[in-house]
């Protein structure tokens, strides 16, 4: 009979890189009150706090076993202060966290939340809008819509599809997408490559938006094609809110200029859009949920609304990036943060969805598929279900 393999406690500190973080785990309990704090602390604008317990919720979704008493993590590294350990310990206790319960139940917390979810709102708009305007709902904001004066034209889509925006995006909607955008690109060009990366390729049922990356045969063959496709789409009738981003690559500057930077923006020509995804009657949402401002575009009737709003991001990526790209776009953030910490502090090299720089070297180590980037890293490859951190 297979025994049990044993946790080897030391091997699991040894490199966080080459742990597995699946989605389906051991310790849905103690995870659910971290990634909470996670939630709270940056909604209310505090990254460093919340950084400490997504990296402790993450420590404990890999491990292979289900934690019963607090000294089976001692000596395990990346939990952090000895306060992620007081929630753990409280929580094996008691089957929950008080702290958890009072800020849960913060009216300030419950209004940032909300406001910070609206797409076009970060956590430091959300906040000024609720402190100096006393804003603490998306009616709120439409009550104060005049007075308010957003100039953000995407705060205006944030609030008129907030309903839509925040219903969570489907598999099989995301396929959907995908397909659509395939066959724009196909009338445009031939041979490209389109991929489905963010949380869906990581195996998530569910996403707040779908992430597709594009690209073509060789290098420099993207180049005006997401134009060219926005149009299409928009001539389709597809697409209710875009903003293109211009490529602003360059291999000196992305590389060299600021190398211990850990920088998650990326240079890729892209397209944060909204699309109008068609629906199937099935898939049609109930009336009432879309909130209408008064806006000057004409807005179907509910009784004829066969369609949806989804957030989509479109990403062109030179053939040469895109095993880095298909990376950086899978995440999980975490992930990535964590790989980039890795390869700056013990391989010397500067890691980002464009590439891996060698700073000793000063030059771009090549890769043509993920396999490779893991390769380069010194790394075992690891499937994307498991770079769920
Ligand atoms: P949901 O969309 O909420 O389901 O999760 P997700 O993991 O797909 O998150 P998101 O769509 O925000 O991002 C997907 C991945 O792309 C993440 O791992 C990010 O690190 C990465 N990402 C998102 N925005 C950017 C960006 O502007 N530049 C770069 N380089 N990466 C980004
Ligand atoms: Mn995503
Ligand atoms: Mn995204």
């Amino acid at each position: 009979a297979k025994l049990p393999k044993k946790f080897e406690k030391n091997r699991f500190n040894e490199n966080i890189c080459e742990r597995n973080a699946p989605l389906q785990h051991h310790n849905q309990v103690l995870v659910e009150p971290l990634l909470f704090l996670n939630e709270y602390w940056t909604v209310m604008g505090d990254e460093r706090r919340a950084l400490a317990y997504s990296k402790a919720a993450a420590t404990i979704k890999c491990l292979p076993f289900t934690v019963t008493t607090l000294t089976e993590l001692d000596d395990l590294k990346g939990l952090g202060s000895g306060h992620c350990l007081k929630v753990i310990q409280e929580t094996l206790e008691r089957g929950h966290c008080q702290e958890v319960i009072v800020k849960r139940d913060s009216m300030k917390f419950q209004s940032l939340k909300i406001l910070s979810s609206v797409y076009g709102i970060g956590p430091s708009l959300a906040l000024k809008l609720h402190s100096n305007h006393g804003v603490s709902s998306v009616q709120d904001i439409l009550k104060l819509w005049n007075q308010l004066a957003l100039a953000d034209e995407r705060i205006k889509v944030g609030v008129t599809y907030y309903a839509d925006l925040s219903t969570p995006v489907s598999c099989t909607l995301a396929k959907k997408i995908k397909g659509i955008v395939e066959y724009e690109l196909s009338i445009i060009k031939d041979d490209f490559r389109i991929e489905i990366a963010g949380g869906f390729r990581r195996g998530k049922k569910n996403g707040h938006d779908v992430d597709i990356l594009i690209t073509y045969t060789t290098d420099g063959e993207e180049k005006g094609i997401l134009s060219s496709l926005m149009k299409h789409l928009n001539h389709k009738g597809y697409i209710l809110h875009w903003r293109l981003e211009k490529s602003s690559f360059d291999e000196e500057a992305v590389f060299t200029r600021s190398p211990d930077q850990i920088s998650v923006m990326d240079h890729f020509e892209k397209s944060f859009c909204v699309f109008k995804c068609p629906l199937q009657g099935n898939e049609i949402p109930e009336t009432e949920r879309t909130i209408r401002i008064d806006v000057n575009e004409p807005f179907p009737s509910q009784e004829q609304r066969n369609w949806r709003a989804i957030r989509v991001d479109l990403i062109m990526v030179p053939k040469s990036q895109w095993a880095y790209a298909l990376l950086g776009w899978t995440g999980s953030k975490l992930f990535m943060r964590m790989l980039r910490h890795y390869s700056n502090a013990h391989l010397q090299k500067t890691l980002n969805s464009h590439g891996l720089w060698d700073k000793r070297e000063n030059k771009l180590i090549p890769a043509e598929s993920e396999e490779d980037v893991f390769k380069n890293l010194g790394l075992s490859y690891k499937d994307p279900s498991h770079r769920n951190f």
